[in-house]
């Protein structure tokens, strides 16, 4: 054995790392005491966080709990969050760089402080100027492009809450949305680049209009240029105009109250309707410095890179709030990885000396299958930390971004947290707690998060339980839009005792506690799958497919996936008089891309004449996910139906 590959195996076998000794000292947080510190002086302790930022008015109390579950947070207190953001910062830090932003194509644009402020005035003056007042949501569907974050922190000087739509996803999503939050305004843009190509975005932003049941007012961002000419009708104004047009303009900071809707976000769950989370300016923004700070080490001299897309929560916490918030450089990157050679990543790290990279397990996995001699070709050495968050991360690709990208002298944090959280509930610390490949780690101080039974008790360690947490926190969403019903019966009716006033959250996540406290999480046990970080609704997929004319009936489950963590399985049922053929299998594949978006492509489609049903007609889809995971089948003979299972096991076989 050469030294080299015994170390390799000793690497291979260890299972526990302690932060590096050069990392705890300069570290932002690294007394162990603060465990305790925040237990002894629970809610107050909170009062750390929103001391990250610059108040209108003080609050008058940290939480107000009367009417459980709907918390409040840094009660009476006001606060601006593009202020927090932007304003804060421009004495001391205004010709410092706010967002180094890279396109696809290599071109790059840098804002400073100041700059970014500038132009957050002329468009927050631009979108009043259309009629945007406080509290109209303001959608976004864009790529990332820096009029995204533009856009939502001039939402947020005037007092108009964002909801950001996630650029892949489809014209109907888009429509959806739009007409679940009446919103009148969308900041959109006419394409962007993929893998080289200039794509258009427009199309599908205009055909979502169309599907929205009241008028609305549209601003193009002209990502393209001259190149790829693009048509505005009179309900849709350029954005470069409106921003030229409002040139040096000055835009007081709308004081918000603390517990003010900062913006919505639309997510996935249970069934086919995506679930509107309300997040608020004085909590979440408290919340997401905070974690930042105190997880991801930021400092105002660092170059932050999350690597995450602005369209989902991780880019609007831990690209552009929090780290804003705390005034350092955050790195936005619009294209995919591996354009133009697979070290896309490692040469950008290198050139702007990134200082953390924060990125999903499943970009990890691809790496790591791409091979080491794509980071080993550049100079990585300016890394201090890594994170990853979205998905459970497997103790190989864990290694290999410790070994291969940290150098084994970064921290990595394995960061919990979900939209309705706001910000990062489960981690280490990385000046505080060892690390354990595959284990999130502890909560975080002040956070009650545990692993129980069914009953709700606390389960053994090493046993398989559900995650809850027991105590609100300052990022919680506070209910789902316009519907607190809804948010009631997804978050707080499985565990809660609303007789004894005990009010328990429940995410909707399996997992493991240890002996040492540490929480590996098992993933999603709704009908929630993750496909390479994204979280998608199974019913969502089912609907768009029961669409799709010769579809009878329809089941999806995630099965396991190499690289992006799970992969859609669809078991699709056709009406008689259609042939389950290839062209049929592409209707299905479009149907999906249609409603909702390439991201929930189906992996497989896989006709079969009925689907595996319980006695009370309830489909059996823990049976799916094992065919689809080429397992060992359980007991069948609950089912009305057993002999489709094997029938449906020879088809996904190919027999
Ligand atoms: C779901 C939330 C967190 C922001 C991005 C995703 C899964 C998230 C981890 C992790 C294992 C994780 C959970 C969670 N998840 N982080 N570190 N280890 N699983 O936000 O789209 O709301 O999805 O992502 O299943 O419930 P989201």
């Amino acid at each position: 054995m050469t030294k080299e590959t015994e170390l390799e195996a000793r690497l291979e076998q260890k299972e526990r790392f302690e932060p590096p000794a050069s990392f705890i000292e300069q570290a932002n947080v690294s007394d162990p005491d603060i465990y305790e510190e925040f237990e002894e002086n629970w809610p107050d302790c909170w009062e750390r966080a929103a001391e990250l930022l610059e108040w209108d008015e003080t609050h008058d109390d940290v939480l107000v709990d009367d009417d459980e579950p709907f918390y409040e947070w840094f009660v009476g207190g006001r606060l601006n969050a593009s202020y927090n953001c932007l304003d804060r910062h421009l004495a001391d830090r205004g010709d410092e760089l706010a967002i180094q932003w890279e396109g696809e194509l290599g071109e790059t644009r840098e804002y400073t402080y100041a700059e970014l402020h500038r132009e957050v005035n002329e468009f927050a003056a631009a979108l009043r100027e259309l009629g945007v007042g406080e509290d109209d949501v303001v959608t976004m569907y864009m790529p990332m492009i820096p009029e995204l974050p533009i856009a939502m922190l001039a939402c947020s000087r005037i007092g108009a809450p964002h909801s950001v739509v996630f650029a892949g996803f489809s014209a109907d999503a888009l429509a959806t949305r739009m007409n679940a939050a009446e919103s009148e305004y969308l900041v959109t843009c006419d394409g962007y680049y993929r893998r080289g190509d200039a794509l258009d975005h427009l199309s599908k932003a205009n055909e979502g209009v169309d599907g929205v049941d009241h008028d609305t007012t549209t601003v193009v961002v002209d990502r393209l240029g001259d190149d790829e000419p693009h048509e505005l009708d009179d309900t849709q104004r350029d954005y470069a105009e409106l921003v030229e047009s409002q040139s040096g303009a000055d835009i007081d900071p709308v004081s918000r109250d603390a517990e003010d809707m900062l913006f919505l976000m639309y997510t996935s769950g249970t069934t086919g309707k995506p679930k509107g989370v309300k997040h608020t300016t004085g909590g979440y923004l408290s919340y997401v410095t905070w974690t930042a700070r105190a997880v991801l080490d930021v400092k105002p001299d660092d170059t932050y890179w999350c690597a995450a897309d602005i369209g989902w929560i991780t880019g609007h916490s831990y690209i552009v709030y929090g780290p804003l918030a705390l005034g350092t450089t955050s790195v936005m990157y619009e294209g995919t990885p591996d354009y133009p050679d697979k070290d896309r990543l490692w040469e950008i790290v290198d050139r702007y000396d990134v200082t953390q990279l924060y990125t999903a397990p499943t970009a990890i996995r691809a790496f790591m299958k791409w091979g080491s001699d794509y980071p080993a070709a550049h100079d990585l050495s300016s890394l201090r930390l890594l994170g990853t968050v979205g998905e459970p991360i497997n103790p190989r690709a864990w290694k290999w971004y410790y070994k291969h990208i940290g150098d084994e002298s970064c921290p990595v944090v394995d960061t919990w947290w979900q939209t309705e959280t706001g910000g990062m509930m489960i981690t280490t610390l990385p000046a505080i707690g060892d690390m354990k490949p595959g284990s999130a780690g502890p909560p975080l101080p002040g956070i009650d998060a545990r692993v129980v039974d069914g009953a709700g008790e606390e389960v053994a360690p090493g046993k398989a339980g559900y995650v809850t947490v027991n105590r609100p926190w300052p990022g919680m969403l506070r209910t789902l839009y316009r519907n607190d019903e809804r948010f009631l019966s997804e978050y707080w009716e499985a565990y809660s005792d609303p007789d004894a006033d005990e009010w328990v959250y429940f995410p909707e996540d399996g997992a493991k506690i240890d002996d040492d406290g540490y929480i590996t999480i098992l993933g999603r046990v709704d009908d929630v799958i993750n496909v390479s970080g994204h979280r998608l609704g199974t019913m969502e997929i089912e609907s768009a497919i029961v669409g799709v004319e010769g579809v009878a009936e329809a089941a999806v489950v995630g099965g396991d996936h190499e690289l992006k963590g799970e992969a859609v399985y669809a078991y699709v049922i056709l009406e008689d008089g259609y042939d389950d053929d290839e062209a049929m299998r592409e209707r299905i594949v479009a149907g999906v891309e249609e409603s909702i978006g390439p991201i929930a492509r189906p992996e497989s489609v896989v006709f079969t004449p009925e689907l595996p049903k319980t006695r009370s007609g309830k489909i059996m889809r823990r049976l799916l996910e094992d065919i689809a995971n080429g397992e060992e089948l359980g007991n069948t003979s609950t089912l009305r139906n057993p002999d489709v299972v094997s029938d449906i096991e020879a088809k996904v076989r190919g027999d």
